[in-house]
């Protein structure tokens, strides 16, 4: 069964709802990325969107923010339909230095040449995935971001087993929170990196979506 074919494409029609939880949280996670390129020092930018989706969150920004132009970007997502909706999203825009990447970003390999980057978005991920994978993960950050990069997070709904162990693992690592939001149904955070960039580690598995 491909990805398409278990509803990962429909799953962005509730962002279509302007009342909806989705568009809630959704425009919770734009305020911070409005707030992390605000912030950003001058020059150019690199941002990584891992499992984007139809990068509903991060491409608005993109286009409307003056830093967005300067941002060379990578969308990772492994289901074809939502990476065409995606082209077919930037076609009609003025950016340039933006790739819809189809590949299994549960794969360290599949973010050569993305990383390390200033912003590296992380949403819908950590709540389909077990919670040792969801350790993985967080693990596999330091090799994703530049120093001073900030990874902007969110989890929707009950997937995500244990939000403060997730907390703990960033912030008793070299993540300091920058934002945190917690409602009933979801969480956003936002953690910058204090740290040195770690190498990217070759061939390994860092998580598997459960199957929905
Ligand atoms: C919950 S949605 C989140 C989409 C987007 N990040 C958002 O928050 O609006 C999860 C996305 O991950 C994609 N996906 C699932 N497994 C993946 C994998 N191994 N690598 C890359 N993308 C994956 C799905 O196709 C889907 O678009």
């Amino acid at each position: 069964m491909t990805l398409t074919q278990q509803g990962w494409y429909q799953w962005h029609a509730p962002y279509d709802d302007l009342l909806s939880e989705h568009t809630d949280r959704l425009e919770v996670v734009q305020q911070l990325l409005v707030d992390v390129l605000d912030d950003a020092p001058a020059g150019p930018l690199r941002a990584v969107s891992v499992c984007s989706g139809q990068a509903r969150d991060l491409l608005p920004i993109l286009i409307s923010h003056p830093r967005g132009a300067e941002t060379s970007a990578t969308m990772l997502e492994l289901d074809p339909l939502n990476a065409s909706f995606l082209h077919g999203a930037l076609g009609s825009t003025a950016l340039t230095d933006v790739r819809v990447v189809v590949a299994d970003a549960g794969q360290s390999d599949a973010y050569a040449g993305a990383v390390p980057a200033d912003l590296v978005l992380m949403c819908g991920v950590l709540a389909n995935v077990d919670l040792a994978d969801a350790v993985r993960t967080v693990d596999l950050l330091p090799a994703l971001c530049a120093p001073g990069g900030t990874v902007v997070w969110s989890s929707h709904g009950d997937g995500l087993a244990d939000v403060d162990a997730v907390l703990a693992r960033l912030e008793d690592g070299a993540f300091a929170r920058v934002a945190l939001h917690r409602t009933a149904s979801y969480v956003v955070a936002a953690h910058r990196f204090t740290g040195a960039t770690a190498p990217l580690p070759a061939g390994r598995r860092i998580f598997t979506f459960r199957t929905r």
